[in-house]
């Protein structure tokens, strides 16, 4: 498809029209750790959204989507702060314009973007975090601001707190914002301090397999584990002097634990502690070219997500399980947030048909419909490409 062919058809020719590239990403493991102070570990992606934007003279801004095509030209103004619901997807572009503003990165002028998706939306790949960064990309090129990939990715984050209402943590953004192809992030949440790690992964690939579920309650649920992540903390806190989950190791847990009042907080909090050293541990693993312990790392994360943080559901845990059934198979767990999305697989290269034609046939009897695979390519983050 040619952007810059729909941009003129959708807003009209004249002017300079740039197009640009932001990545999705699929976290390897470190899952709902980075609130929690914790490790992550995802890889940008060659999936994500692609975008043609041009300068106005006035204060509108006029955004349209050709995934929405229904939704029409949505227009707003510089002017107009405040998120709205029949502004649909265009809330996205207006919460990181909004917070860039707020940052010290005023937009004088407003602007014309259509933006086009390749990652399919509600799967845990990171659509809005890609839609987020690529906005500030645009911001940053269009009107020269100077801030870093890791400011773009703090107002990304932030436009989803504040402007969008989902407390979700840096790590989309991050992901997004900094990818560099061939690499996974490992990137400690509480200092952002971050190492890329080659993905040396002699003949296995990573494969996503998507549930199809919509993920409907997902974002009210989400803010619900954070809720309990807190409450955790806060008892903890009274017997011990941390600053996040991610302060203690599984031994410092053992000890503190029983002094979290609610069951079901404790169980959160234990998944968060666990979580981020495994992810640590992942990365060694990594590191050492061990990819059996890689794999079995990423078996343990999602029993955790599935026993003590409760995110999988039927679905993703149909998937996983189906996958870990598979010879050439060497892990498998959820991916993002859960309550649906995508599941992600470490497999060896010859076995990709077999595996994804049994999983697929496991998965369709369980639970009615077909799943879809993606081989993952990793990707490097945001850019200007023409
Ligand atoms: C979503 C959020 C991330 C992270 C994951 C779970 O993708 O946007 O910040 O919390 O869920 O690991």
């Amino acid at each position: 498809m040619n952007l810059k062919e729909e941009f003129v058809r959708v807003f009209g020719a004249g002017g300079e029209i740039r197009e640009y590239f932001a990545p999705g990403r699929v976290n390897l493991i470190g899952e709902h750790t980075d609130y929690n102070g914790g490790h992550v570990f995802p890889c940008a992606l060659t999936i994500g959204t692609y975008a043609c934007a041009r300068r106005r003279d006035d204060r509108i801004l006029r955004f349209y989507s050709l995934n929405f095509p229904e939704a029409g030209v949505l227009e707003s103004t510089l002017d107009d702060r405040e998120y709205r619901k029949e502004l649909g997807f265009s809330n996205y572009p207006r919460g990181v314009i909004v917070t860039a503003a707020e940052e010290g990165y005023e937009a004088e002028q407003g602007l014309d973007i259509l933006y086009y998706g390749t990652i399919p939306n509600s799967s845990g790949l990171s659509s809005s975090a890609s839609i987020e960064v690529l906005t500030g990309y645009i911001l940053k090129d269009m009107f020269g601001f100077d801030f870093d990939g890791i400011i773009n990715a703090k107002i990304g984050q932030k436009a989803e707190n504040s402007f969008i209402g989902v407390n979700c943590g840096i790590m989309d953004q991050f992901a997004i914002a900094m990818g560099r192809k061939d690499t996974a992030i490992f990137l400690n949440t509480a200092t952002l301090r971050y190492q890329y790690v080659p993905l040396v992964l002699n003949g296995v690939k990573i494969l996503i397999m998507n549930t199809n579920k919509k993920r409907g309650l997902g974002d009210s649920k989400y803010n619900e584990r954070r809720a309990e992540c807190e409450e955790a903390l806060r008892d903890l806190q009274r017997v011990t002097d941390i600053a996040t989950l991610g302060d203690l190791d599984e031994e410092g847990f053992v000890l503190f634990s029983d002094s979290i009042r609610s069951q079901t907080c404790m169980k959160r909090a234990r998944h968060a502690v666990f979580e981020n050293r495994r992810t640590i541990r992942a990365t060694e693993a990594l590191r050492d070219g061990d990819l059996e312990q890689f794999g079995r790392l990423m078996n343990e994360s999602h029993i955790s997500l599935r026993r003590d943080y409760e995110v999988t559901g039927p679905e993703l845990d149909a998937l996983v399980e189906a996958a870990w059934e598979q010879e050439g198979v060497i892990g498998a767990r959820m991916t993002g947030a859960g309550f649906g999305g995508c599941a992600v697989a470490l497999v060896r290269e010859q076995y990709l048909p077999v595996v994804m034609d049994s999983v697929g046939r496991a998965y369709h009897d369980k639970i009615g419909y077909d799943p879809t695979f993606y081989i993952a390519q990793t990707g490097d983050g945001p850019s200007r490409i023409g």
